[in-house]
């Protein structure tokens, strides 16, 4: 790796290009009108979220030209440095529309094929993730840790659903199966920020079908910075599948339950 792929590099510009998406996208915020935006058949939360993506990708590519970037938006642009951005402008677009706190700009940084810096700035609580490979993670500076691993019936347990409804049919009967076994369940609407919420102890597991690489990828190292194990069934890595994230122990209870509910399938 040169120098200039550096994960505390690779992260310091992340953070200031989040900072910039997170406030353009919070001004934006303001001026939706819930109705008008669900009566109009071009959405301003897609005009605001290709906004915002083009904004970061302009961003990362002044300070890094030749890097590679995936966006949720914009799609993949090919590179030549081994450095590749992972972009979620708008994690939680439901949530921004309704003008409610929850929704993040996801920024993570991939190595090699590592993901070695990654930030999620959840901009109207003034909250920002940081996690650098190896380095810990942090909110506001502060460095997290997840809580301990409780008995999974007294777990709180955040979860997410997808957009289609059969897969949606599918994750309510599994968590038809989940919630009499578990303290309760907690869905924010933006997978990033239950991630960092895990990381942050606020509550004890996560786990969700679906997500993408942008919806995950720097929340899942903020998780495992501050110590959640983070994977899929039967020691596959996390991804589309499925997301799981606990503290060791916990883990492998909530992997025990999930697995023969076909949690990782549309049934
Ligand atoms: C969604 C959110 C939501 C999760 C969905 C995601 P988006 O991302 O993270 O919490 O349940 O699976 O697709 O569409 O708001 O960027
Ligand atoms: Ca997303």
């Amino acid at each position: 790796m040169t120098t200039t792929a550096e994960p505390a590099a690779l992260l310091a510009l992340a953070v200031e290009v989040a900072a910039e998406a997170g406030r353009v996208a919070a001004e934006g915020q303001a001026g939706i009108d819930v109705l008008d935006t669900k009566s109009s058949p071009t959405d301003v939360v897609t005009e605001m979220d290709r906004a915002v993506e083009k904004l970061i990708r302009e961003r990362l590519l002044a300070a890094r030209p030749g890097d590679a970037v995936l966006g949720e938006e914009g799609g993949a642009d090919a590179g030549s440095t081994g450095v590749r951005w992972i972009v979620d402008p708008i994690d939680g677009t439901v949530n921004y529309l309704y003008g409610r706190e929850d929704w993040a700009v996801s920024i993570a940084a991939e190595a090699d094929g590592e993901i070695v810096a990654g930030v999620v700035a959840v901009p109207v609580r003034g909250d920002v993730y940081t996690a650098t490979i190896g380095g810990g993670a942090h909110c506001n500076g502060e460095r997290l840790r997840v809580g301990p691993a409780v008995p999974l019936e007294l777990a709180l347990v955040a979860t997410g659903f997808g957009y289609d409804a059969d897969r949606r049919a599918h994750q309510a009967e599994v968590l038809r199966s989940v919630l009499p076994r578990v303290r309760d369940i907690r869905r924010c609407g933006a997978a990033s920020v239950d991630l960092c919420s895990l990381a942050r102890g606020r509550s004890d597991a996560y786990y969700e079908r679906g997500l993408n690489a942008w919806d995950y990828g720097a929340a899942a190292l903020v998780a495992r910075e501050a110590g959640a194990r983070v994977g899929g069934l039967r020691g596959a890595e996390p991804g589309p599948d499925l997301v799981v994230a606990a503290p060791p122990g916990l883990f492998e209870a909530l992997h025990d339950l999930l697995e023969p509910l076909g949690a990782d399938t549309d049934g």
